[in-house]
């Protein structure tokens, strides 16, 4: 969480910084601060609230002339999001921007208390800004090595010196840039901060040093200069756009189509080119979040029709149990930003014990894409919205042709229909996502409520989490997703006159069970909102799709449910593109 950038070169820094900080919002955005340096001053403005508000701070105070600066939107762990609190912090000549998480910084704190040091923030980043300033004699390099050295946990650090005219930066499991410019270099948490200016960088490894100016990028590490590559990469610069849509939430769900048919091409050219898992015995899904709604679509399918033991596992708890492998085990990490800290701990866990990985991701550069064994990229583009939804039904399609294609290798289905019928898929989504009345409908007759219940067996329970998921997060209407067949052991208890309940049916082996549950619901008062893919003439509320191969059913129905939570929290007035307490990247455990 929390979003850095850093700016030396030909131009005043202003605008770059805060055009780059709106880009970085989805990492936080509960205060946001910036310092200006001259060879005379350095000059820091802070505020509480959305980079907006800092804007506004900006243009009422009169700025030093300035070639060089950092930034920074916060995300809170240690402390509230106060200006006290907000980035950048100074301790005698060093101002820094700090992302990620000093995990010894009490420790650390009380040591350099004792020594002398007054803190002004509860942060654990002003602790790095002490340690720094500690060992700076005259070779910055030799202090931020020396400090880092002794912090544990995780940082990507923007760091200005005093008497100093160059950036420095340094990273540690937290996402970091160094962005290539004309007389003109950056650092970013992230490239879509910097893409108006350049589409080169380079990558820093851990314990790596950059000294910057305008003109040269040095990397060190331990003294010795490194020789890096420069990367490009193919993001366009208006794919921060919103292309006329209100929020991206709307603009992503809208892409949906296309980025389907990107990421599905090469495999529905050639099956072949997806990992072969028929070698492995059980496979462990590990994700976080919507991620890990993905996984159940996949583990539904796996199991159903190729036959394949799949454990999905929430990575926060992965991370720590005793997983008990097997020498045939595959672990799959699912990750849109593929920085996720819990499920890249997950990662290492099972390569620690030899166990093979594979990443569904979509960042390209991003540390599970670097260290898996194997990655699927899926091909989303930038997705800036907090809430997920294109990645997702990437990563939910991904696995479901993973699925087909482990069936058809076992010889347990043998029907080619399949891939026609997967050839289809974006253009029967694009005219899914085109009732957009449909959608609307049922979220005027929602919207006030304060409770919500999805239901579904089997497959349809994962999508009934995912939907859930996606309204309470965007809209925060209280929101459960419940087995249909398990209510009645207690949960029932909750449903009374009026409460709407979401029931989706598309497992055809099993909708009578549903219906039932329907039946009991309604009798109880609930307002039921059916969700299929067939008609149902006693039904009142409901939304069909098109009927289309079980492997893709999903496909076709989470967007509906992402459309109705988008609908409502628009009638809702929330801020869709940015829930409140949320971030995109959750680079904290
Ligand atoms: C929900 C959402 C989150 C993410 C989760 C994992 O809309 O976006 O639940 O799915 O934080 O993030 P990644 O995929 O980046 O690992």
């Amino acid at each position: 969480m929390c979003g850095i950038i850093g700016y030396v070169g030909k131009s005043s820094p202003k605008e770059i910084l805060i055009e780059g900080l709106k880009s970085l919002e989805y990492r936080g955005y509960d205060s946001a601060g910036v310092a200006l340096k001259n060879d005379k001053e350095v000059q820091i403005i802070k505020s509480v609230g959305k980079i907006s508000n800092l804007e506004e701070k900006m243009n009422k105070e009169s700025l030093i002339d300035s070639n060089l600066g950092i930034a920074h939107t916060r995300w809170a762990t240690h402390g509230k999001p106060t200006e006290e609190n907000a980035h950048p912090h100074q301790i005698g000549n060093i101002t820094l921007v700090h992302n990620g998480i000093i995990e010894n910084a009490d420790e650390l704190r009380k040591q350099l208390m004792v020594e002398g040091i007054i803190f002004n923030s509860d942060t654990d980043t002003e602790v790095a800004a002490a340690l720094i300033n500690k060992y700076y004699e005259s070779n910055p390099i030799e202090a931020i090595n020396k400090a880092i050295k002794e912090i544990n946990g995780s940082y990507a650090l923007g760091v200005l010196f005093k008497d100093s005219d160059k950036l420095y930066t340094t990273r540690k499991d937290s996402p970091l840039i160094v962005g290539i410019g004309e007389e003109e270099n950056f650092i970013a948490s992230d490239i879509a901060a910097i893409i108006n200016y350049t589409n080169k960088y380079i990558l820093l490894e851990e314990g790596e040093i950059a000294e910057i100016t305008k003109d040269s990028i040095t990397v060190t590490k331990n003294n010795k200069e490194i020789k890096k590559e420069i990367l490009t990469t193919n993001m366009e610069a208006d794919a921060k756009d919103k292309c006329g849509y209100d929020h991206y939430m709307l603009k992503e769900i809208m892409e949906e189509p296309i980025v389907l048919e990107k990421t599905f091409k090469p495999y529905l050219d050639n099956l072949n080119l997806l990992p072969d898992l028929t070698k492995y015995e059980e496979i462990h899904i590990v994700a976080c979040g919507s991620a890990m709604y993905a996984g159940l679509i996949g583990s539904s399918l796996l199991e159903e029709y190729a036959n394949t033991k799949v454990d999905v596992e929430v990575a926060s708890e992965y991370r720590y149990k005793n997983v008990i492998y097997n020498r045939k085990t595959l672990v799959i990490l699912i990750s849109q930003s593929g920085e996720t800290a819990d499920t890249i701990a997950a990662m290492r866990k099972a390569k620690e014990n030899n166990i093979d990985t594979l990443a569904i991701v979509n960042v390209k550069t991003s540390t599970i894409a670097r260290e898996s064994d194997q990655q699927i990229f899926i091909e989303a583009g930038p997705e800036i919205a907090v809430a997920t939804t294109k990645a997702y039904i990437l990563q939910a399609g991904i696995l479901s042709l993973l699925a087909y294609k482990t069936a058809k290798d076992k010889k347990l289905v043998n029907d080619d229909k399949v891939v026609e019928e997967a050839k289809m898929l974006p253009r029967l989504l694009k005219e899914v996502l085109d009732r957009r009345e449909d959608y609307l409908k049922i979220a005027k007759e929602i919207y006030n409520k304060e409770d919500m219940f999805f239901i579904g067996r089997k497959i349809d329970y994962a999508i009934s989490m995912e939907g859930s998921l996606k309204l309470k997060e965007v809209s925060y209407i209280h929101s459960e997703a419940y087995q249909a067949g398990e209510l009645k052991h207690g949960t029932i208890s909750l449903i009374e006159e009026g409460l709407p309940v979401f029931a989706i049916i598309t497992d055809e082996a099993i909708k009578d069970k549903t219906i039932s549950n329907i039946e009991e619901v309604k009798s109880r008062g609930a307002k039921t909102i059916v969700v299929s893919n067939e008609e149902y003439e006693e039904q009142t509320l409901q939304i069909t799709v098109p009927k289309i191969s079980p492997f893709f059913q999903s496909i076709l129905i989470v967007p509906t449910l992402q459309l109705i939570a988008y609908e409502v929290a628009k009638l809702r007035n929330c801020d869709i593109d940015k829930p409140k307490n949320l971030a995109k990247s959750v680079t904290v455990e």
